[in-house]
């Protein structure tokens, strides 16, 4: 190794040094003054916009297999949604084996991906009749729509599709999984990781926002 060749690589060493430096330095700076630069919360606002931006309906999967503590961490995501009054008024459904995610794709005319996808989230909403039960909808709307981006957040791809309002449909879901009158199932999130084929839209129009009044 001639001289030069000995001073890049040293030089190299000290950059990358100094870069990590610089990113652990940030990370302990954050956790020992509670102040972190752009998102108040701690959260990286750009990852989070990311995750947000880059969310899409995935309808092709590789045959990769989901584990089961992911499953687990999307149902978590999905109870933390917000809901009318904090009812909660939601169950989920996870369903894995083959037999039953084809079952569930013969039901459901709009879901033929089920086919190819290694898991679902059946997403259940439980109108009890008592005050705030009109809002079921809306909760799990937001709990779906939780782990729709923690999906996207996690690498997997997913897709809504819609048991409800169809009397057809929801009557299939339920005969599929034994889903009791007590619960409505409000959608079928097929799940797994994605080929790539399927792409975000840009959907952000300006005039569909309207500064101080209409
Ligand atoms: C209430 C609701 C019902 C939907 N039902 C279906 C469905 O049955 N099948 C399907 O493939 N996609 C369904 N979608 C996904 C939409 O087609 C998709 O969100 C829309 O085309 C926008 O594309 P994007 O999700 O990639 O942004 C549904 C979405 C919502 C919110």
């Amino acid at each position: 190794m001639n001289k030069k060749t000995a001073i890049s690589i040293i030089l190299a060493g000290i950059l990358m040094g100094a870069v990590a430096g610089i990113g652990s330095y940030k990370v302990f700076f954050a956790h020992a003054t509670g102040y972190y630069p752009g998102g108040g919360a701690g959260y990286d606002p750009d990852e989070v916009m990311k995750a947000i931006l880059g969310r899409k309906s995935v309808r092709h999967f590789t045959d990769q297999r989901v584990p089961r503590e992911t499953l687990e961490h999307l149902t978590r995501a999905g109870m933390a949604a917000p809901s009318a009054l904090n009812r909660q008024p939601w169950a989920f459904v996870v369903v894995t084996e083959r037999a039953r995610l084809d079952r569930l794709a013969e039901a459901l005319p709009f879901a033929k991906m089920l086919k190819q996808a290694p898991a679902a989230i059946v997403v259940c909403g439980i109108a009890s009749g008592s005050a705030g039960s009109d809002y079921w909808v809306m909760d799990c709307s937001a709990a779906s729509q939780n782990i729709l981006l923690a999906a996207e957040a996690m690498g997997l791809g997913a897709v809504w599709t819609a048991a409800y309002p169809s009397a057809e449909r929801i009557a299939g879901v339920r005969a599929v999984l034994g889903i009791p009158d007590t619960a409505v199932p409000l959608n079928v999130i097929p799940l797994g990781y994605p080929t790539g084929e399927d792409k975000p839209k840009n959907k952000y129009r300006a005039e569909n926002v309207h500064w101080e009044r209409w």
